[in-house]
């Protein structure tokens, strides 16, 4: 299976925060928001991955994770010259994706809880169609909304309706098979003039081959304003506070996965002692 990151978005909603540094690569406490979504991939057993970046950013995205051998993964790049909306990563992806099923996560999507390991677990196990989340929400009418029947099977999917007909929307994490590319090549664009993710994911919806997890106990957030943006920071920050840990750290999911050794693992928290997060990377190898 392969891996995108659409994080091609120019941060318009943080100006002037984002005039020179791109959204993906805004710090959200410790680390660069990227590294939030990139840490769910490595989770997911993805060792190949798409960054799909604004024009012009490339060569920042290279500074950070260069061709990601330095955490046993694959990293490559594409620029989204014109944002035609989030189903356009296919397009873009086509030849990055060739026979293979894909995962596509959004750029300023941050997924922590434990029920993420089941929940991605069950997606990639559904190995035909597509499998998506649900999660309930207090407003979903900002978001793509999921309306279920009285078995909990999913009838209908719309995007930022006015009139939700459920709780539960549809975070950025998305799973497909390899049909998702003509899928995305024949959409239309919506009235907002893009190729809209939920249009992608009706029609696997209407020929009854999506599939919709619940997602629950879990921390989500979409880090798109400067509110969202610190408080994404502020919940971070309390969570590895009182739980010890380090949330999207992706050399240790990395080593965790077998991708890179103890001794990189060293290296590589080394190169950071000075920070709380090489520190925390320091003090697992000593565990190990
Ligand atoms: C996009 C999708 C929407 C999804 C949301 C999750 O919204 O279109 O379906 O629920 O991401 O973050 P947008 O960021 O375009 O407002």
């Amino acid at each position: 299976m392969k891996g995108i990151i659409l994080a091609a978005g120019k941060g318009t909603r943080l100006y002037p925060a984002t005039k020179t540094v791109c959204k993906p690569l805004v710090p959200v406490y410790d680390k660069p928001l990227i590294y939030y979504p990139l840490s769910v991939l490595i989770q997911a057993g993805i060792k190949d991955v798409l960054i799909i970046v604004p024009p012009d950013d490339l060569e920042q995205f290279e500074k950070l994770f260069g061709d990601g051998r330095n955490i046993g993964i694959n990293i490559r790049y594409k620029e989204q010259k014109v944002q035609r909306g989030i189903a356009d990563a296919f397009i873009i992806g086509e030849s990055f994706i060739g026979n293979d099923s894909v995962c596509l996560i959004l750029g300023d999507n941050i997924f922590y809880g434990r029920c993420m390991k089941n929940a991605i677990e069950k997606a990639i196990s559904n190995n035909s169609g597509a499998a998506i989340f649900g999660l309930k929400v207090e407003d979903p009418r900002p978001f793509g909304v999921v309306e279920f029947d009285k078995n909990g099977k999913a009838i209908s999917i719309e995007e930022k309706p006015e009139k939700p007909k459920s709780d539960y929307i549809v975070p950025g994490l998305y799973f497909y098979d390899n049909e998702v590319v003509k899928i995305a090549k024949n959409l239309k664009p919506s009235a907002r003039g893009e190729l809209e993710i939920t249009g992608v994911n009706d029609v696997y919806l209407k020929k009854g081959k999506l599939n919709v997890i619940a997602l629950e106990n879990l921390i989500w957030l979409d880090a798109g304003t400067a509110d969202s943006l610190l408080e994404a920071s502020n919940i971070v920050c309390k969570t590895q506070k009182s739980h010890d840990t380090n949330i999207a750290c992706i050399e240790y999911e990395a080593y965790k996965k077998g991708y890179i050794t103890l001794e990189r693992l060293k290296k590589i928290g080394e190169s950071m002692e000075k920070t709380s997060y090489g520190k925390y990377i320091l003090n697992i190898c000593k565990k190990e």
